[in-house]
């Protein structure tokens, strides 16, 4: 075992909830019990606290690996995350509260964004979008990603949200992929202080996407001139003015609960993002029951999730967790080191942030910036803290909660993923006890469990992480590609999801998550294929074969590492570095850059041609082959995935 891994799991500290905070907690002990005795029952509970048109006749239909929950069910998302909350003193509270990163704000009330969002949803009509048509949605954090992605849940078309970090090529498979027919983007979004235009990223993509008849333009605004926008005659059509043409009254379309919601693509094993999809019921029961008990959701809070509304992370906590419990959410544009690097703490005075949920490679980054920029700002609303993302180390999660809740809230460590809709693994702040770095237990209701590579569940130690029975927010499928969805998820264990993740279980019956076992990387908490980089790395005329892996960063938890070898009349240059790593970002998204290139004659490959990708992390890290002695964390992924890779 590795010395950091003993440490972590011989990790003394233990954070029993306050009194005062388990007094008032929204979660209770009950909520373990209860869903341990009839877990149906408890998710039935959970769904009845949303508003239904028509009624379920079942929970639950299983047929491995489909699942149906709720069958026969109706209801709408906007409905749910919006009208419900007009009834009383909640009409006027705030929905969302925008800041940009300029400077300039924005507050909605629920009652405005009832209006934004029917008349956006009017709008989309107007253009000929139809229920279950696909609209692709490529914005910067600005409110309209929110309305948008509402406004499509209200006519019950299915919204394929692209990040606006991701480039032309990667929106425009994206958008071919799952036949989009609308494309929603904007003039322009600030980014340490710089205009991203996306627009102009679209404009690329579509000339590629015959499926697409309708683009709406958001004019981002804040010094960002309209005239500048190219606007494609007949297909292009300013936000703005198709909003003002609407009436601010749409009826909301009675969905099934089993009808396509949101399709998200993430990135799996092979070079090809896979459109993960989640349905309408089930997703929403556990997007609002997880926000409600995890983050202990009452009246006055505002909740703030940094993640990016191009994330799942963004869908099911920025958006639908909260909005269908009625909170007020924070929502900001830009970076968190700009104009300086104390802006999150900035804007969590200013608006009276409660509850803060963010990445443990934000958190890193804090670290090294230094605590005099929390110092100086009055963070005492502050009440709950939570991370998402990627393995917390205990050196960060007591940084946390020193300074940033000061020894006073709670920490919420929520492991999920793209795949499983909302929350899986966290603790219920006011009844779990805390140890840093470990993210306690399986949520109420959710039958996860440990097994070796033989599939025989393992009660204590380390493993590979699988799900046993279905959960309300689980994808149903891959879109286009049901078979896909069968053999990524079901195939290696009978019987169970395949998480992808490695983990163990210390004597407490507590799970420590390690980290991705399959070929998946977790860069500063965004999941990159090894094998999209390759083959965006093949893709340059230069490159003969390239081999992709991840090798640990202090900050960003992975770092890509890419072996490249060279076609014959190439030679290796920094100057070649730059042009591949420029490709990569041209093909991909800046995000998916690698960190090291390295040239090379040969890759190392076994005798039937498989990379050794393990060598390879052994170099990228500057071990010496074969030495174990020296192993840090990622050693014990290393040999999980060895394990791993020696079951195919
Ligand atoms: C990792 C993000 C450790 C994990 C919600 C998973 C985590 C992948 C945690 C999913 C956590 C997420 N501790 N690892 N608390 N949360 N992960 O689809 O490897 O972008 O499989 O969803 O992130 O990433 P995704």
């Amino acid at each position: 075992m590795s010395d950091q891994l003993s440490t972590l799991l011989s990790e003394e500290r233990r954070f029993p909830p306050s009194p005062a905070f388990a007094s008032e907690a929204v979660a209770t002990q009950a909520l373990y019990d209860q869903a341990a005795a009839d877990p149906l029952a408890f998710w039935e509970a959970e769904a009845k606290r949303l508003d239904w048109s028509t009624p379920w006749d079942s929970v639950l239909e299983w047929e491995l690996p489909h699942a149906k929950w709720f069958s026969g069910g109706q209801l709408n998302v906007s409905a749910n995350c919006v009208d419900r909350h007009l009834a009383g003193a909640r009409r006027n509270q705030a929905a969302l509260i925008w800041e940009g990163e300029p400077g300039d704000t924005r507050t909605l009330t629920y009652w405005q964004l009832y209006q934004e969002v029917t008349r956006a949803a009017n709008a989309l009509l107007a253009l000929g979008v139809k229920r279950g048509d696909r609209v692709a949605i490529y914005l910067p954090m600005i409110p309209e990603a929110a309305i948008a992605m509402l406004a499509c849940t209200r006519i019950g078309a299915v919204h394929s949200v692209v990040f606006g970090g991701f480039s032309a090529e990667s929106l425009r498979d994206r958008i071919n992929d799952a036949q989009a027919v609308c494309c929603i983007t904007a003039d322009g979004g600030y980014r340490r202080g710089q205009i991203l235009s996306l627009k102009r990223l679209a404009d690329e993509a579509l000339a590629g996407c015959p499926s697409i008849h309708s683009c709406l333009v958001v004019h981002r605004g804040q010094g960002i001139d309209p005239t500048a926008c190219p606007m494609k005659e007949g297909r292009d059509h300013w936000w703005h003015r198709s909003l003002e043409a609407q009436a601010p009254d749409c009826e909301p379309a009675a969905m099934e609960a089993e009808e396509l919601l949101f399709i998200l693509y993430t990135s799996g094993t092979t070079g090809k993002p896979k459109g993960i999809v989640h349905t309408t019921g089930g997703y929403l029961t556990q997007a609002a029951a997880t926000t409600r008990h995890v983050f202990d959701l009452k009246d006055g809070d505002v909740f703030w999730c940094t993640a990016d509304i191009g994330w799942v992370t963004g869908h099911s906590y920025v958006v639908y967790g909260p909005l269908a419990n009625g909170a007020t959410v924070f929502m900001y544009e830009g970076a968190p080191d700009w104009p300086a690097r104390d802006r999150f703490w900035s804007l969590c005075a200013k608006h009276g942030v409660t509850i803060f949920y963010t990445a443990p490679t934000a958190i890193r980054a804090f670290m090294k910036w230094g605590i005099e920029h929390p110092a100086k700002h009055d963070l005492s609303r502050l009440r709950l803290l939570g991370s998402v993302g990627e393995p917390i180390n205990p050196e960060a999660w007591i940084w946390y909660h020193l300074h940033i809740g000061r020894e006073r809230c709670p920490i919420v460590d929520t492991w999920w993923q793209t795949e499983t809709g909302g929350i899986m693994i966290t603790p219920l702040p006011g009844v779990v006890t805390t140890k840093p770095g470990s993210a306690t237990i399986p949520f109420p209701g959710m039958d996860i469990e440990l097994v070796d590579t033989t599939g025989t569940p393992v009660a204590r130690g380390g493993g590979f992480l699988t799900i046993k029975s279905p959960w309300p927010g689980m994808l149903r499928t891959i879109y286009g590609d049901d078979a896909r969805y069968y053999e990524t998820y079901w195939s290696r264990f009978p019987g169970r999801y395949f998480a992808g993740d490695g983990a163990k279980i210390d004597a407490d019956g507590y799970w420590w998550i390690l980290g991705r076992v399959d070929d998946v990387l977790n860069v500063a908490g965004h999941r990159i294929g090894t094998m999209e980089v390759e083959s965006a790395l093949v893709d340059h005329p230069a490159v003969a074969e390239a081999a992709v892996v991840g090798k640990a960063h202090d900050l960003k938890g992975q770092a890509i590492a890419a072996f490249v070898t060279l076609k014959e009349g190439f030679t290796p240059s920094p100057s070649m570095r730059d042009e591949l790593r420029e490709h990569v970002a041209v093909k991909i998204g800046a995000i998916a850059k690698p960190d090291d290139i390295l040239f090379a004659a040969d890759l190392p490959k076994t005798r039937s041609g498989k990379i050794m990708r393990r060598l390879l992390r052994d170099v990228a890290e500057g071990r010496a082959l074969g030495d174990t002695t020296t192993l840090a964390d990622p050693g014990v992924v290393a040999k999980l995935k060895a394990e791993y890779e020696s079951l195919e």
